[in-house]
């Protein structure tokens, strides 16, 4: 079926001399706080790795206590829930997959820790799914029948099969109220959110980066010593 490819975005961390927008990583995340987390999971990022998004310690440990998770009552011991620490990792949103099925129509919303490695070009292409919702063309309707959704489904013209499970979750400029003032427009909100998305995938994106230069510098520098070395060694050989 014919989905188009991901648009471009410009993102602050491409390139080799990337680096974190941080601002916009904090935008990213109370976009996926306020609006995915409701159906996804980010099993594999601690509450308390928050704080290379520039919170302090306490404020990781504010923001976690925000958050609930599955505890054990240390009274009863029975399951219950509990305010999350620093060194809970980011709950599921149900208890497990049949809950998670049932809520969405029988698709469960996959763990969004890693999607953006999962997916090719993963940053751009979850930035334009979020922004990519609208009514097939008729166009397209004429050739592929089968591309009309059925009920349940949305279509979206980056998504590969063209209809999915999720509902459009971004659909009003305002949706998330920024604390730096930055307008939330419905492609800011997406753009932000695939940033922090990219950051849970890679969070020592720019350290890798950035190592880079050093080695570059260093095997040059190498290099050089390694061709001067051999015309001293066999400056006596005629
Ligand atoms: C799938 C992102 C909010 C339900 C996905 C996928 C991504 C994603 C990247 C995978 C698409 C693929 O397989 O290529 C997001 C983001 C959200 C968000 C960034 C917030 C801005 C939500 C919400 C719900 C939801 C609020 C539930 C009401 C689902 C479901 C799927 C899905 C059911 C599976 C769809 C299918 O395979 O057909 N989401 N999502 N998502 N999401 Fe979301």
């Amino acid at each position: 079926l014919p989905y188009e490819e991901p648009m471009d975005i410009d993102y602050a961390f491409d390139g080799p001399l990337g680096t974190w927008d941080i601002a916009q990583l904090q935008r990213g995340y109370k976009v996926y706080k306020e609006v995915c987390s409701a159906c996804h999971g980010l099993k594999f990022v601690a509450f308390r790795n928050l704080a290379e998004l520039g919170y302090s310690e306490a404020q990781v440990k504010a923001e976690a206590a925000t958050w609930q998770v599955p505890g054990v009552d240390p009274n009863t011991g029975e399951a219950t829930m509990r305010a999350a620490e620093p060194t809970d990792y980011f709950p599921s949103p149900y208890p497990n997959a049949v809950a998670a099925a049932a809520a969405n129509n029988n698709a469960i919303p996959p763990d969004l820790s890693l999607m953006t490695k999962a997916r090719g070009d993963g940053t751009n292409y979850v930035a334009s799914l979020l922004v990519g919702y609208q009514e097939p063309s008729a166009e397209l309707l004429a050739e592929h029948p089968e591309a009309a959704p059925s009920p349940g489904l949305y279509h979206n013209i980056y998504f590969p099969n063209l209809n999915l499970a999720m509902a459009p979750p971004l659909t009003s400029a305002g949706q998330v109220t920024y604390d730096d003032g930055t307008e939330a427009t419905i492609a800011q909100m997406s753009t932000d959110v695939a940033a922090f998305l990219t950051w849970t995938a890679e969070p020592t994106l720019i350290k890798r980066k950035q190592t880079g230069w050093p080695v570059l510098i260093f095997l040059l520098f190498a290099t050089v010593l390694a061709y001067m070395s051999k015309q001293q060694i066999w400056s006596a050989v005629k």
